[in-house]
């Protein structure tokens, strides 16, 4: 049980802190905290070439990737989830190598190649990843989709080239397809619908196909 005196100091400290801020209320308006100054945006013309075809668009500095994508392309199959690099959602393809699109910045990728989920495959040809996604329903409401299959195509690539990952055993070896290094490699991409199990299937499938 607490000490009766300690709890009366508490109650007195908690009695100034009161009046500190009542204090602070009836202060003129100089003293109290002023409004963050606005900061004029800085705005540069970044190019890129964006599903085979070049954009040049006038933006803010700070506009990551994600936003240039949706909000300036209208490419809306690139999802925004957690916006901090948390969920995948937002992968994309960047010359060769799948990033989180929300975690860059535009402008860092002046002259580079980005290819989003429009840019695999159409409705009437599917990228051989979609189709398999499509054939093991590898997808429940399809919000995390898009950014996991730009990852299982990347995924596929960076282990036939040879490209290690933190559960592969034999560094000195080519890498081996295997359900472990698929799950290791797509941590990154969340499915809160937990497809888990049927994104591994059709990932092996295309890369047994591809031989
Ligand atoms: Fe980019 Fe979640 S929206 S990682
Ligand atoms: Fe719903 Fe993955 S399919 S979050």
């Amino acid at each position: 049980m607490s000490d009766p005196g300690e709890l009366n100091v508490n109650r007195r400290e908690v009695m100034v802190g009161a009046g500190a801020c009542a204090a602070l209320a009836a202060a003129p308006p100089s003293v109290r905290a002023q409004p963050a100054p606005v900061v004029t945006p800085v705005m540069t013309q970044v190019s890129f070439n964006v599903n085979g075809q070049v954009r040049t668009l006038e933006l803010d500095t700070r506009t990551t990737l994600l936003d240039a994508l949706r909000e300036h392309l209208h490419l809306t199959g690139t999802k925004k989830g957690c916006d901090h690099g948390q969920c995948g959602a937002c992968t994309v393809i960047v010359d060769g190598r799948r990033i989180n699109s929300c975690l860059t910045l535009a402008v860092m990728h002046q002259g580079g190649a980005v290819t989003s989920i429009e840019g695999l495959g159409t409705p009437d040809n599917l990228h051989p990843m979609q189709a398999a996604f499509v054939k093991h329903d590898g997808y429940q409401c399809g919000y995390c989709t898009p950014g996991q299959i730009c990852s299982g195509v990347a995924v596929l690539d960076e282990i036939k080239a040879g490209i290690p990952s933190h559960v592969t055993a034999d560094l000195t070896a080519p890498v081996q397809l295997s359900e472990s290094e698929i799950r290791e490699r797509m941590s990154g991409n969340i499915c809160r619908c937990g497809a888990y199990s049927n994104i591994v299937e059709a990932m092996t499938e295309v890369a047994e196909r591809q031989g």
